[in-house]
């Protein structure tokens, strides 16, 4: 099938293309050249593609569907979709062997692109500011790249896209519903980082971002008050600043501070009149911590907190807590295997450490609570052009930074496989 949007614009991504990287063979392989210039331009533009039609999680229609186009038009096979507009390829080697995954997430952000090159967005209020339209661009060439040397393949390798990376709980929860896991032994994914320069790779073991639960607690006492006469009624709006500042301290008196958390309070909402003290008062934020015990146990504080000093000021407390991602918790020998391949193509210098974990998320997590993974922080600024913040709306990414990572990332799958990279 032919997608009318890619021959409106003119760009013909969905041509096939032959000249796809062949991977090291075992030990004493030389070192890898650099991807074909077929490849690179082929990867560019599946990215601008995707870049010009953005879509929001679970409505990744066009893009799931130029995804399976692509890979099938180069003969591979694609199950899907499952988790709505999700899809996975699985490149089946000669040998028998373990499966392992790689993930590309497919969703764009609910605003306006303000970049002005010919491959903005075309859907006004929409746009690729995470980098999702790389991370599937990267997915296809890891999956061409794997089917091309599947001879030399000791396993399988799954290739995911995934929907919804940036809802709550995250696409990534409907995809293991609907098996895209299963015996899945590993599983790897990148993310852009406009913060690392184009060609250097950020790989940590550990916790490398953080989990985010969204809260929101609603103070209620029956009937209005008079502001003249507070005491004669419950004064909610009282109520739930006394609670906001007790959650507030919970981070640095019952948290533990050798590990990262932080709880902020984003909205309030309360009565409308200057004099009536409100029925209720609402307010809501999120938890975030790179710790799982952590996140148990400020989870119980903020509903206790909430509901104990409601009830002891004479108000009730109902309680939201939403659970979304996990924390990425990189595998330590995946993370240490993953540098040694990068040092072998791409040199020493390629690898760098992340000192710290972001307290932002990512719904990677998921998998990680069901198999070992890694995500690695690909570079890829190269200019104040591409070194807008993720979710800025000028955000921007060098594409030179896209055929060199999905080689990467496919050399990684096949050394793992191959068990030979540690
Ligand atoms: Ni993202």
């Amino acid at each position: 099938m032919v997608f009318p949007q890619t021959q409106r614009n003119g760009l013909k991504p969905l041509r096939v293309i032959t000249d796809i990287p062949v991977l090291n063979g075992p030990s004493g392989a030389p070192e890898s050249a650099p991807p074909p210039e077929e490849f690179a331009a082929f990867l560019r533009d599946v990215r601008r593609w995707i870049h010009r039609h953005p879509e929001p999680g679970f409505e990744e229609r066009e893009t799931s569907a130029f995804a399976r186009d692509v890979l099938e038009r180069h003969g591979l096979v694609v199950t899907g979709p499952l988790a709505t507009t999700g899809l996975y390829a699985d490149i089946r080697g000669a040998e028998d062997g373990p499966v392992l995954a790689y993930r590309a997430d497919m969703d764009a952000l609910p605003i306006q692109d303000a970049k002005s090159v010919e491959y903005a967005s075309e859907r006004p209020g929409f746009a690729h500011l995470c980098g999702h339209d790389a991370h599937t661009a990267v997915g296809i060439g890891v999956a061409l790249i794997l089917h091309r040397n599947r001879a030399r393949l000791r396993g399988t390798a799954r290739v995911l896209f995934q929907p919804d990376e940036e809802g709550a709980p995250g696409g990534a929860v409907d995809m293991i519903r609907d098996g895209a896991l299963d015996g899945v032994q590993g599983i790897y994914a990148i993310h852009v980082d406009p913060t690392l320069p184009v060609g250097a790779y950020g790989v940590q073991e550990g916790a490398i971002t953080s989990s985010t639960d969204r809260f929101s607690i609603t103070v209620k006492a029956p009937g209005t008050g008079h502001s003249a006469r507070p005491h004669e009624t419950v004064d909610t709006v009282w109520v739930a600043s006394q609670i906001i500042q007790a959650l507030y301290q919970l981070i640095g008196r019952f948290s533990d501070a050798r590990k990262a958390s932080v709880l902020t309070i984003c909205r309030f909402r309360a009565g409308d009149a200057y004099n009536v003290i409100p029925e209720q008062a609402e307010f809501g934020g999120t938890i975030r911590t790179t710790d799982p015990d952590e996140r148990a146990s400020i989870r119980s504080r903020v509903e206790r907190m909430a509901r104990e000093l409601a009830r002891l000021h004479g108000a009730e407390a109902d309680i939201d807590l939403l659970r979304g991602a996990p924390a990425v918790r990189n595998d330590a020998d995946l993370a240490r295997r993953a540098a040694s391949v990068i040092q072998s193509l791409y040199g020493a210098e390629a690898v760098l450490p992340i000192p710290l974990p972001s307290m932002g998320s990512e719904d990677f997590g998921h998998y990680l609570e069901k198999a070992p993974g890694l995500l690695v922080r690909a570079g890829t600024c190269s200019g104040p052009e591409t070194a807008w913040p993720l979710h800025n709306a000028r955000f921007d990414i060098d594409e030179s930074a896209l055929a060199p990572a999905a080689a990467l990332m496919a050399h990684i799958l096949c050394a793992h496989l191959d068990g030979e990279a540690a």
